[in-house]
Formats: C-alpha cells, sequence, structure tokens
C-alpha cells in the first residue's frame, strides 16, 4: 500500500519550497484549500467530450459522476480534456489522430501532478488512444466506457448503425427506395448520445478494454442512456482512488494472459477488423509483441459468440446488454480465457464473472451453438501481403471463401468512384475490385474505405457483393467480401503496387491465402518500373505521421512511441 507521502503529486504540493507554494497558491486560485489536496491521491478524468462528438455527448455529464466516486473515496478529481475523435466529422479519418491522441494523453498524464485517472471515451479511436497513452505512462487507471446509443427506430424497424446505412444506400441507388424512406432513416439510426449501437468498432473496442481487464466488469454492455451507466461512471472513480493506494499499476494488467483474453474476447463478439490494429498497438505498448498470427491462431479456437450486426442476425448492443453483456459473454468462454489475470476490480477474470448469467443464450450464444464456428478474422498471406491481410469471413458470402478472378485496380479513391459509377465499366460477378495507395502512408491515415461501394453495372444486375481489396480498413459496422489492411501498402512499394488489372487474383480463406498469378520474373519487372510517390505531408503533423507510421500488421503506432524505442522517458523536474 501506497502511503501519503509517496503520492506522485505530493511531489507537487508538498514541500516547504516556493515552486510548491507556487502550486499551492495557484490551488487556492481555483477555490481549493489543503483539505482538497493533503495525502489524497489526485484523480485525471481524462474527458474526450466535445461539441462535435455526438457519441461522447453525455460525457460532460458522466465526468461529474466520475468525480462524485472520486470525492467519495477521498481523493481529488481534476477533469482534463483532449482531443474528441469524432469519427463522424474528423476527416480525412479519425485513424490519423489516434496517436496523436495517445500522445496527449501520455503527456498531459505525465506533465501535471496526477497519481490516477478514469479515461471517458469509446467512438472508435478514443478507446486505443486513451488505453494506449495511459498504457505508457504507467499509472493506475480504469476505462470508463461511453456506452452503446439505443437501438435505432424507423418506421417499426430496428436500424442498425453504419450497417444499415449501407444496405439502405444500395438500395437507394439501385432505386427501389425514395428520399421520403431515405430521410426517415437518417432521422431514426441515431437517436440518443452514445456510440454506435452495432458490434462496431466502438462496442468492439469497449469489449476489448473490459477483455483486457481495464474496465469494471459489465462496464462496456451499459447502454449510454441508462441510469445504470452513471452508477459505473460513478464507481470508476472509486476505484482509480484504491488502486493508486494498491499501486495497481497497468503493467500489472496488461500482461500476455491479459492480451490473450483480449483477443479472444475480440474474437467471440464477432469484432470490427479494426481491432486487429488497436490490439496490435495496445498490447506493444504494454511491451507484448503480439502479431497477426496469435490473432489467427486464437481466431481457429475462439468462435463468434455475440449474436449482433454485422456479424450476426438483429441484435443490437442494447439486447446484448439484457442478455448479461459482457460478463456473461466471457463466462460462456469459461475455460478458454486466462481466469487467473489480474483486471482494474484487484481482483481476477475468473472472480470478476464468478456468477455471470446468460439470459438468452439467442444473444450470446454457448460454445456448443456458435453464430460461426472460428473467430470473426482470418488473417491471409501471399505474395500480395507478404506481411499479412484480414478478412471478416463470418461478415461475408460464403461462396467467396475460395475465390479466383481477374483484378480491376483503382490507384484513388476518385478513380473508384468513376469505375463504380460507370455502368457501362466491363466486369463481371467474379471481378475483384481493387483499391491501392489508401494504407497508413497513402490514405493517409488508413481511411475506412475496404468496403469499396458496389459498383453500379453490378447492383442493376442484383449483385450485392463481391471480393473486394485494399490496404485501407473498413467500419467495424461495414461487411462484405473485403480483403483489408493488405501489407506492406502500395504507396510504399508492397508487391499490391505492382498488381494490374486483368491480373487474376487468388482468395482462400481456409487456406488463408491471398496471391496474384503473377510470375516472380515478371513482378520484378513491374518493380524495375515503379516509382515512390512524395510523402503525402510536408509539414506539421501530417509530416512526423508520414516519417514515423508503422504498417498496419505492427498497429499503425509511431516508431518511436513503442515501448522499447530508446530510454524510458523520465519524471518531469518540478
Ligand atoms: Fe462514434 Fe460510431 S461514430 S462510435
Ligand atoms: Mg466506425
Amino acid at each position: 500500500m501506497k502511503k501519503p507521502e509517496d503520492l506522485r503529486s505530493a511531489r507537487w504540493f508538498a514541500p516547504d519550497d516556493l515552486r510548491s507554494m507556487g502550486h499551492r497558491s495557484r490551488a487556492r486560485q481555483m477555490g481549493l484549500d489543503g483539505n482538497d489536496w493533503e495525502g489524497k491521491p489526485i484523480i485525471a478524468v481524462i474527458n474526450t467530450w466535445s461539441d462535435l462528438s455526438p457519441c461522447h455527448h453525455h460525457l460532460r455529464d458522466r465526468a461529474e459522476f466520475v468525480k462524485k466516486g472520486v470525492y467519495q473515496a477521498g481523493g481529488m478529481p481534476v477533469e482534463m480534456p483532449v482531443q474528441s475523435f469524432s469519427e463522424q466529422f474528423l476527416k480525412p479519418t479519425s485513424m490519423l489522430y489516434r496517436n496523436f491522441g495517445a500522445m496527449e494523453v501520455e503527456e498531459v498524464l505525465r506533465s501535471h501532478p496526477i497519481d490516477g485517472a478514469v479515461l471517458l471515451g469509446g467512438c472508435d479511436k478514443s478507446t486505443p488512444a486513451l488505453v494506449m497513452g495511459a498504457i505508457s505512462m504507467g499509472l493506475p487507471f480504469v476505462f470508463m466506457p461511453a456506452g452503446a446509443m439505443l437501438r435505432g427506430n424507423y418506421a417499426g424497424q430496428k436500424l442498425g448503425s453504419g450497417t444499415d446505412v449501407w444496405k439502405y444506400w444500395d438500395e437507394r441507388r439501385a432505386g427501389t427506395i425514395g428520399k421520403e424512406e431515405w430521410d426517415g432513416v437518417e432521422g431514426g439510426i441515431a437517436r440518443s448520445y452514445g456510440t454506435c449501437m452495432t458490434m462496431g468498432t466502438a462496442s468492439t473496442m469497449m469489449s476489448i478494454a473490459e477483455g483486457f481487464g481495464l474496465c469494471l466488469p459489465g462496464a462496456s454492455s451499459i447502454p449510454a442512456p441508462d441510469a445504470g451507466h452513471k452508477r459505473m461512471a460513478a464507481a470508476c472513480g472509486r476505484r482509480a482512488v484504491e488502486m493508486v493506494w494498491e499501486d495497481l499499476t497497468p503493467e500489472k494488467i496488461v500482461t500476455w494472459e491479459a492480451t490473450r483474453n483480449a483477443v479472444r474476447v475480440a474474437m467471440a463478439t464477432g469484432c470490427s477488423t479494426n481491432a486487429v490494429i488497436h490490439l496490435l498497438a495496445m498490447a506493444r505498448r504494454a511491451g507484448i509483441p503480439l502479431t497477426l498470427d496469435e490473432f489467427d491462431a486464437i481466431g481457429r479456437e475462439v468462435p463468434v459468440l455475440a449474436n449482433l450486426r454485422p456479424s450476426g442476425d438483429t441484435y443490437l448492443m442494447e439486447d446484448f446488454f439484457y442478455a448479461g453483456g459482457l460478463p456473461a459473454l466471457m463466462a460462456e468462454l469459461g475455460d478458454k480465457l486466462e481466469l487467473g489475470a489480474m483486471t482494474v476490480t484487484g481482483k481476477t477474470v475468473g472472480e470478476n464473472i464468478a456468477g455471470a448469467k446468460n439470459f438468452n443464450d439467442d444473444v450470446i450464444r454457448p460454445l456448443s451453438n456458435p453464430v460461426y464456428h472460428e473467430g470473426s478474422l482470418a488473417v491471409l498471406k501471399g505474395n500480395l501481403a507478404p506481411d499479412g491481410a484480414v478478412i471478416k469471413p463470418a461478415a461475408c458470402n460464403p461462396d467467396f471463401w475460395q475465390h479466383r478472378g481477374p483484378a480491376l485496380v483503382a490507384d484513388s479513391y476518385a478513380e473508384l468512384k468513376e469505375i463504380i459509377n460507370d455502368e457501362d465499366h466491363p466486369m463481371t460477378p467474379d471481378t475483384v475490385l481493387v483499391l491501392r495507395n489508401a494504407g497508413p502512408q497513402g490514405g493517409p491515415g488508413m481511411p475506412e474505405w475496404g468496403m469499396l461501394p458496389m459498383p453500379k453495372a453490378l447492383l442493376k444486375q442484383g449483385i450485392r457483393d463481391m471480393v473486394r481489396m485494399s490496404d485501407a480498413r473498413m467500419s467495424g459496422t461495414s461487411y462484405g467480401a473485403c480483403v483489408l489492411h493488405i501489407a506492406p501498402e502500395a504507396y510504399v512499394g508492397g508487391p499490391l503496387a505492382l498488381l494490374r488489372t486483368g491480373d487474376m487474383v487468388v482468395l482462400d480463406i481456409p487456406g488463408r491465402k491471398l496471391e496474384m498469378e503473377v510470375s516472380d520474373e515478371e513482378l520484378a519487372e513491374r518493380r524495375k518500373a515503379w516509382q515512390a510517390p512524395a510523402p503525402r505531408y510536408e509539414r506539421g503533423y501530417g509530416q512526423m505521421f508520414s516519417q514515423h507510421i508503422e504498417q498496419a500488421d505492427k498497429g499503425c503506432d509511431f516508431d518511436y512511441l513503442r515501448t522499447d524505442f530508446g530510454a524510458p522517458v523520465p519524471e518531469p523536474e518540478i
């Protein structure tokens, strides 16, 4: 147990010297006095609220509940705003800013008199950004998930975030629905604060944070508008104070066992493909050298149990919560998890989920009746993706699990748009539609373009899926036969850059292969003719991004933010 004099914040407040007098007088300037800080852990409430972050719109209010919890446990809360990560509004893509946010969190914690933290977030990149930064800083913290919004509703129909937008958009383009219905969907699909309520990237990442042991049990499944969400927020505040006294730092929680548990949870939720990149980055911040091979191995062992869109039928996060939420799913996984892993509660995973009940075994399936017999993701390799690519077999038509067809290549999104809108563009249902230069460097920021829109030429024939391939990511709410995250990306000269329209491409999901039928000699010739494009940015954050971003198979972190990069950063001089 820590003693009051061991608190990190005491270095700012306790000494009888000039600087500390300055800190105390400035705290008094805010109406505080020694009763607020003496012998009390100072807990940063790291808040990603903003007026342009609809998924986090309740976090300003939730921060008050977290603070209440901190006071209840004898700590002092300080709310610290950081980058808000609005998946919908941040351009060119929120992924460009994940590492930016992680750096901000790490440095905000490091540079202030903070003993522990509660991290408030949930919209896609916010979870990995917050967790990566806080792991790197190493102070005790709890992740407080923003929670999912209510189920969408239009004309008596249940609507799922993202998933139904794509579906209705294809119908609109095919001319089967009109403006009125489209407007109705627009008004009904996001009808409360909170994150997307399909098992998209947000819900996946919040579940993964809980799988890592970084949330209070069940926290990631509580819908944002539920009163229980407020009570959970207060509990996070209380627990953060206790964790400071217990010195329960992230290195004691984010171990190999916890990392494998997080991957298993991801697979069982039918996770977003984005989970791969973020999980790699999060684990590596804790010095765990997770690779794509581990994902594939675990994916073969852990089936999809959460029957939620887009992998499952009709259910959404609200249904998952009523069915028992993540603790119930983890209880179904049982011995497939490493139950001895430590968590933020100070107890093991096994202790946390003991007694968890599954109230609806159609929503949360038992191992004996999974949604899909393998995990959510498969890792493909071959001469098109020597460092790997990712596909979500559970969200794609089984007809495409083994496929051979001619490539139709677009070098940019603009070119792709021309192809898909040209009703006469030559192609067949066998065509493999390819977008390249959409990776970490090329995108830039690896935008979620990977569910390439279906070409009009095929939509008119009633075709709704085809094999698509890119070095981009795709939204966690997307679906279809989409090969993603091809590494190395085309922009840095990965073999994808050498593919030409008409080359035959072979996709073999059971065999985990992605090949182009082009000889090594021919590829060597094409390589000679290939010219490296100029970096996307010449100044500012983008320039730094271009210089330091790693490829998708390593998690797209900045090389210099890796835990093993250089000597550890010392505590600041005070
Ligand atoms: Fe925020 Fe989907 S847009 S979670
Ligand atoms: Mg998303």
